[in-house]
């Protein structure tokens, strides 16, 4: 994929930021997640490129913009999978909670796992736990394991889950292992990426997420140099069957980095909408709004943070550029 592409995909993640930050704390998630998906479709047509969305709103008969099979971009440049979420951590959002963010994920054509809305079992780790953690083995044996390989004391570990129910188990067990916890209330896509960089002081991120974040998550851990082990967990015989047709025909299979996002030419952009460990969120001023967004490039591995003034008053560019 073309470099400057890069550059081009973070005005995409700042206008669905600015756009859905306007109803931070209003408790309308629904309102922020559509005025993310119109600023952020309506932008993606200014790209050049022939993208396909794999990870997206919905299916093609639900009808929202950027359906999963969608074609976008200025029909010209390469053939890309794109995977969107305009905003990951709607409840976030609502709430003025910090975490909220607009992210994609771009690879060439076919290198993105098509993963539909279905649960994901996650275990993700910076670099220190490359070849070293597994998602069959019990949590104590992948914390003892992390804590040998990056030098640090089981206690002295921080792990991300998701407050919820059906992680009750993992979080005795992560407690009885001695590891310190993070609880969170949603978005696990900005600490799962935050497990590869330093002093984030997150060193893992497990448990069950939603599948399209996953993937999303998995282009940042390629970016960084990570690990990440995943498992579908579809329910009932629909998503089963989603599953087959995605070519996973195995339910129990451990899926590896390189099945999630295939070859080392990956895009992974976000645009802080609240404050988070790693991005700002949206400034509005009287002039000028400030965004804060990261865009990664595995193929170099180059990870740039990109502090962006708005003008209030420019006029916005739209239309397809060739
Ligand atoms: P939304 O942005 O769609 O609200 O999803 C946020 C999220 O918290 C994801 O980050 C996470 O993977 C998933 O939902 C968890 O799903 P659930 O809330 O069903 O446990």
């Amino acid at each position: 994929m073309e470099r400057e592409l890069a550059l081009e995909f973070v005005r995409v993640t700042e206008a669905a930021a600015l756009a859905a930050g306007r109803l931070m704390g209003r408790g309308d998630k629904n309102g922020a997640d559509q005025l993310a998906v119109d600023a952020m479709r309506s932008m993606l047509d200014t790209v050049n490129i022939q993208g396909t969305v794999v990870i997206g709103e919905g299916e093609m008969d639900e009808a929202p913009m950027l359906y999963i099979g969608e074609q976008i971009g200025a029909g010209v440049g390469d053939p890309v999978d794109i995977a969107v979420d305009p905003l990951e951590g709607t409840n976030l959002i609502a709430k003025g909670s910090p975490g909220a963010i607009a992210v994609m994920a771009v690879a060439p054509r076919h290198h993105l796992l098509h993963a539909p809305d279905m649960y994901m079992e996650k275990i993700v780790t910076g670099s220190a736990g490359v070849g070293v953690i597994d998602l069959d083995r019990p949590i104590a044996e992948n914390l003892e394991a992390l804590a040998k390989a990056s030098g640090k004391a089981i206690t002295d570990l921080t792990v991300v889950v998701l407050d919820r129910e059906r992680h009750h188990r993992l979080i005795d067990a992560i407690r009885a292992a001695g590891a310190r916890i993070k609880l969170i209330t949603d978005g696990d896509v900005s600490p799962a990426v935050a497990t590869c960089v330093e002093g984030t002081g997150v060193d893992m991120l497990v448990g069950m997420g939603g599948a399209p974040e996953g993937v999303i998550a998995a282009a940042a851990i390629k970016c960084l140099g990570g690990e990440m082990k995943a498992r579908l967990k579809p329910e009932g015989p629909e998503q089963m069957e989603r599953m087959l047709a995605m070519g996973i025909t195995e339910p129990n299979r451990v899926l590896e980095l390189d099945d999630l996002v295939k070859g080392d030419d990956v895009l992974y952009v976000a645009t802080g909408i609240t404050d988070g460990d790693l991005l700002q969120g949206v400034r509005y001023g009287s002039r000028y709004s400030t965004t804060h967004s990261v865009v990664m490039r595995s193929l170099t591995g180059t990870v740039r943070y990109v502090t962006a003034h708005h003008r209030n008053d420019a006029k916005k560019t739209s239309g397809k550029r060739v």
